[in-house]
């Protein structure tokens, strides 16, 4: 129960009404006995909403949409893996200390190797976007080859170069998806109100790949339901914001994350 040692951990964003994080990370702290509670904050001053969470000793901030990168300058620290990709997605507060991280990168590889290893693998990232970066980074460590594909032929360049990859492809070139192992929908195609969308025509998916949209709502988004019909194996986009929920509970509350009573609310809140 809510108390007087009770520490306040939250969401910070805009929107963030749609976040099932509240849900989440209630339920853990509840099966684990941890004295926090969980909310969410629709922010539109980020650097007095730091400050504010700051002065009320918020444990944890979790970051998302639209302020992933802006956040890094109203921090102390910004950790290796969060550097690299360049956003920061969670805050852990050490008696007024703030160091920045990113479990998305974390989110992302942990779903994928729950189904396959991913060392020599001909991965497609689609999209070139804030989330395309950290799942890029997290193949690259794990020695994946990764193909870009994007509708913006020069977002994907930089990209490409920055992170060593091949010539890139627009989403018109999709035909080459056939050859790759993994293909990854980094980029909002399918997301709610636009349900009926796919990035992926049926034809360019075969039985012999591992398809993983990181949209989650829908739960059963339009990509993995060809991709499921067409015999491919498929991951669903919960489990990245599960595997990156367990990782910021970890390091919020010390303790190991209650796994399952994670993955069953945040299954029961998409449904
Ligand atoms: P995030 O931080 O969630 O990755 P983002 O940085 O806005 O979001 O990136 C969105 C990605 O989705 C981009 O790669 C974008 O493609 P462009 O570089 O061409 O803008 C892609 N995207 C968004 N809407 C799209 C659409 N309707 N068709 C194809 N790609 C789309």
């Amino acid at each position: 129960m809510i108390n007087a040692k009770t520490q306040l951990c939250c969401i910070i964003g805009n929107p963030v009404k749609h976040s099932l994080s509240p849900q989440m990370y209630n339920a853990a702290f509840a099966q684990t006995k941890s004295d926090f509670c969980f909310m969410a904050f629709k922010i539109i001053n980020l650097a007095r909403a730091i400050e504010s969470l700051k002065m009320f000793n918020c444990r944890c901030i979790v970051v998302t949409i639209p302020y992933k990168q802006e956040v890094i300058k109203y921090i102390d620290k910004v950790d290796e893996t969060a550097k690299k990709i360049g956003a920061v997605n969670c805050i852990i507060n050490n008696n007024g200390y703030l160091t920045g991280t990113n479990t998305d990168c974390y989110g992302a590889l942990q779903s994928l190797e729950e189904q396959t290893k991913l060392k020599n693998k001909k991965v497609a990232i689609l999209g070139a976007g804030g989330a395309a970066r950290a799942i890029i980074y997290g193949l690259k460590l794990k020695k994946a080859n990764v193909f870009l594909f994007n509708r913006t032929l020069s977002n994907a360049k930089k990209l490409a170069e920055e992170f060593n990859l091949t010539r890139p492809y627009s989403l018109n070139e999709q035909i080459n998806l056939k050859n790759m192992d993994i293909i990854i929908n980094a980029t909002s195609v399918g997301m709610e109100p636009n349900q009926d969308q796919s990035p992926v025509a049926e034809e360019n998916i075969h039985q012999d790949q591992l398809v993983f949209d990181i949209v989650y709502t829908p739960h059963k988004t339009q990509l993995l339901k060809i991709a499921k019909a067409r015999g491919a194996k498929i991951v669903y986009g919960y489990k990245m914001v599960l595997y990156g929920g367990i990782k910021i509970f970890e390091l919020t509350t010390n303790k190991q994350a209650p796994i399952s009573i994670m993955d069953k609310t945040l299954l029961k809140n998409l449904n």
